[in-house]
Order: C-alpha cells, then sequence, then structure tokens
C-alpha cells in the first residue's frame, strides 16, 4: 500500500499521499487540500513547498550533491562541453557525435540577429546595467521572431530552442562590448559554441582573436557549472511565466530580469563589489564578518549561504579550484583575492557562519576569475545568465510538455475590510 499522510482538522481526519522521487526523497501530496478541507498552506519563499515533478535536475542539499539528468556535476564539468550539457538537460540525454553536430550546425544558421537591434541597444546610455540591456534585448527578439511556438510540434520546439541558443550569446556579447565601447561584432561559424562566446567578447576590432586555453578552460566549466539548479527564482520564474502561454523568449526575459536581484545572479556582482569596498577600507576582514553577525546591520556576506545547501555548494569546490589554476596560469596577483582568502577561513572557523551552515557559494569564487579574465564586474550576472540559459529552456520545455496548469498561488488575506468609501473632499 502507498504510503499517506494524516491531517488532523475540526476532529476530521483527512488524508493525503506520499509522492517519492528516484533518489527517495519524498513530498506530501496537497492537490486535493483546499478541496477537502477548505485550508490552503501558508509558506513564503516556498521553503517546503515543491512546485512541480521535475526529471531535469537533482539537487541534494544536505549532502552537497548536484547531479544533470542523472550525471554528477563534477564528471560533467570535468569531461564535457557546455554544448554537450546544454543538449543534455534539454532533450535529456548526451548527444551522440552526430546529434551534437547537428545541434551545433542548426545553431550556426540561426546565429544572426536582426540589425535593427542595435537601434535598441544604441539607445541605451553607456553607463546602463548589462543585465537590464540584456532583459530588454531578449524581450525584443520575441518582437523580431514572432512565431510563437507550437508546442506539440517538436519541430517547432526544436526550433525555437535553436534559435534562443544561438542568438542569447551574440546580445550578451554585444552588451559587453557596449559597456567596453567596442564595436559589435559577429558569431564566427568556423568556431565552437563557447569559442564563440569568448571571440564575440573579447575580440578587438585591431587584431586577429587567438583563444587561450586557460581562458577556454575555465569559461567552459564556469558556463556548466552555471547551467540548472533546479526550482531557483529565476528557473520558477521562468515556468510559471511560461505557463500563462507566453513564448520562450518572453519567458526567458522574464528569468533574466530575476536573476538581476543580488540575492540571486546578482550576488557575484555584489561579492567583488564587497571584496573591493572591505579591500578600500584597509582589508580589515574581521571588521566586515562581525558587521555580518550585527542584526541590526543589514550587511550580509555576500557569496556566503544557499537557501538549499546546508553542506558545501559542489559547485563551489569545483570553481574554486578553477579560480586557483586561472590565477596562477595567468600569473595574475590579485590584492581582492587576500581579502576573499581571509574572508573564506574566518567564516569556515566562525561558530555563526557554522552553525548556520552557511558556506561560500558558487558566486563567491566565479567573480574572482571572471575578473582574472577581464570582464567587467557589472557583466558578471550576464555571464551567469549565458550559462543558465539551457535550464530556463529545459525547465520551460518540461513544464510545457507536462501541460503543467497556470502557476497562480493563494495567499491569506491580512488586510482591511469592509471599509466605508470616501469621496475625495471627505478625506
Ligand atoms: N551573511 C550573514 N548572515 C547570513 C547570510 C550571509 N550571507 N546568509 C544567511 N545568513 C543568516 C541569516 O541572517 C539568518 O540568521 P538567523 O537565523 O539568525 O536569523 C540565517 O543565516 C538563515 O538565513 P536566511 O536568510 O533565512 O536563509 P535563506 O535560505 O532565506 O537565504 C540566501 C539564502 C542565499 C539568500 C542568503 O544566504 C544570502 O542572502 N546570501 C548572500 C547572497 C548570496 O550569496 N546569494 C547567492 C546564492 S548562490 C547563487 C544562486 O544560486 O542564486
Amino acid at each position: 500500500m502507498s504510503e499517506s499522510v494524516q491531517l488532523i482538522y475540526n476532529n476530521e481526519t483527512f488524508e493525503f499521499p506520499l509522492v517519492e522521487g528516484t533518489e527517495n526523497e519524498k513530498g506530501i501530496d496537497i492537490k486535493t487540500l483546499r478541496a477537502q478541507t477548505g485550508l490552503v498552506t501558508l509558506d513564503p519563499g516556498f521553503k517546503n513547498s515543491g512546485s512541480c515533478k521535475s526529471e531535469v535536475t537533482y539537487l541534494n542539499g544536505e549532502k552537497g550533491e548536484l547531479k544533470y539528468r542523472g550525471y554528477s556535476i563534477e564528471d560533467l564539468a570535468d569531461g564535457a562541453d557546455f554544448l554537450e550539457v546544454a543538449y543534455l538537460l534539454i532533450f535529456g540525454s548526451l548527444p551522440t557525435k552526430a546529434q551534437l553536430d547537428k545541434f551545433q550546425d542548426d545553431i550556426n544558421k540561426e546565429a544572426l540577429v536582426d540589425e535593427d537591434l542595435k537601434v535598441i541597444l544604441k539607445s541605451f546610455p553607456r553607463s546602463a546595467h548589462p543585465m537590464g540591456a540584456l532583459a530588454s534585448l531578449t524581450a525584443a527578439l520575441t518582437a523580431f521572431n514572432p512565431e510563437s511556438v507550437d508546442v506539440d510540434s517538436d519541430e517547432d520546439m526544436y526550433n525555437a530552442i535553436v534559435a534562443i541558443m544561438a542568438k542569447f550569446p551574440i546580445i550578451c556579447a554585444w552588451t559587453h562590448r557596449k559597456v567596453k565601447g567596442l564595436p559589435l561584432n559577429y558569431y564566427d561559424c568556423n568556431l565552437s559554441y563557447v569559442d564563440n562566446i569568448a571571440q564575440m567578447m573579447f575580440r578587438l576590432p585591431n587584431r586577429e582573436y587567438v583563444a587561450n586555453p586557460i581562458v577556454k578552460n575555465a569559461l567552459n566549466k564556469l558556463l556548466i557549472l552555471h547551467a540548472d539548479h533546479e526550482q531557483n527564482c529565476s528557473t520558477s520564474t521562468v515556468r510559471i511565466v511560461g505557463s500563462s502561454h507566453a513564448g520562450l523568449f518572453a519567458s526567458i526575459s522574464a528569468g533574466i530580469s530575476a536573476l538581476w536581484g543580488p540575492l540571486h545572479g546578482g550576488a557575484n556582482q555584489a561579492v567583488l563589489e564587497m571584496l573591493e569596498a572591505i579591500d578600500a577600507d584597509g582589508g580589515d576582514t574581521k571588521k566586515y564578518m562581525a558587521k555580518a553577525k550585527d542584526k541590526s546591520d543589514p550587511f550580509r556576506l555576500m557569496g556566503f549561504g544557499h537557501r538549499v545547501y546546508k553542506n558545501f555548494d559542489p559547485r563551489a569546490r569545483i570553481i574554486k579550484k578553477s579560480a586557483d589554476e586561472v590565477l596562477n596560469d595567468l600569473g595574475i596577483n590579485d590584492p581582492i583575492l587576500e581579502v576573499a582568502k581571509g574572508l573564506e577561513q574566518e567564516a569556515l572557523n566562525d561558530a555563526y557562519f557554522v552553525d548556520r551552515k552557511l558556506y561560500p557559494n558558487v558566486d563567491f569564487y566565479s567573480g574572482i576569475i571572471y575578473r582574472a579574465l577581464g570582464i567587467p564586474t557589472e557583466m558578471f550576472t550576464v555571464m551567469f545568465a549565458l550559462g543558465r540559459l539551457p535550464g530556463w529552456i529545459a525547465q520551460w520545455r518540461e513544464m510545457r510538455k507536462n501541460n503543467e496548469p497556470i502557476g497562480r498561488p493563494r495567499q491569506i488575506f491580512t488586510g482591511n475590510t469592509n471599509l466605508p468609501f470616501q469621496s475625495l473632499d471627505q478625506r
């Protein structure tokens, strides 16, 4: 007999089935809760609520495990190319050589954006935040690619996926070139997907771009590590926007806005700014540790803590090693790194952080690598978005294929009731 959970309310006993995932995690299926009892649940921040069943990404916060479609993040970061991982996440299995070649060819065919998009980008001031420009340009893509996706047609769905995979790196690179005041350039169909990202971002107009293998390897790893993270804030946004049957590009543009916030993808920028501020203030890490622990001070140690990981963030472990390699190989001696190392050591040995299980997360180290690669701080979250794109697509596709209902949470109303209306001249 399948397991269930009983709820006693008003002397009546109600029964709800348990659902079990393939890694044995269990949840209470409360789909009939309101119909049976008249009650709803209250769970701000969805700390205890599952919004869907998903086959894409498995995350065990207690053990510090992360798997994409059953493959460990360590193996993928070590042996795979970002485009293979994108294919895996979106379509469910690792591609054969023929499948990967076709995916790359199809992306190459779509790797142009309408020239008029340049006009939109040009109208932003140079000081505009690249994430704002990226969200706008992604939304603008819907205007230049108006056909809506027929989710019942595999071909239609595939074409939409290929189109966004092809066009997104171009607009991401353009936001970087705008910040740097460089001429906008194009995708090169003779290069791989990751090489294209590097050349579109870094190529100078007056010289040939020669890919540095260290840079390429670090970029590939960073993109893979950011590619999906189950039902996080931006992914939930993409799913919920898509659940109204808004198109793929529109849903992803909403995800970009969700990612921007400093408690989510914007943390990588916030980490670097925090490290720079501590360095400029004399590098006294103890002072900032004290501020982070002081409940009357809003300061938080950016890059520490995670909603789900209550052990170590497995992505942080991989990226920390990569950060050391990049800095050694490129011969970079950065005072910011000393501040980072000091904070990390103190936090790992501090009772406040240990008791609350606050460990360095992926963003603590990713910013250090981006900085070493010469990427401006305000571009860090765009780099996160580039990596997260396949995850957003995979989750959107799964949601539409499963024909999930429109996302529409309930609430507990705590406002005024029955106030007598007074016209403006009587107030
Ligand atoms: N510095 C100081 N105290 C912290 C921090 C921090 N970075 N993070 C959590 N705490 C404390 C918090 O004050 C609370 O203390 P108490 O129990 O005494 O009230 C306790 O730890 C639990 O925190 P919470 O805010 O209830 O935890 P949450 O799960 O709601 O928040 C978080 C998770 C990531 C938003 C939070 O840890 C945070 O703000 N971290 C800094 C921002 C950051 O690095 N974000 C990137 C996340 S990784 C990238 C991604 O996947 O988006």
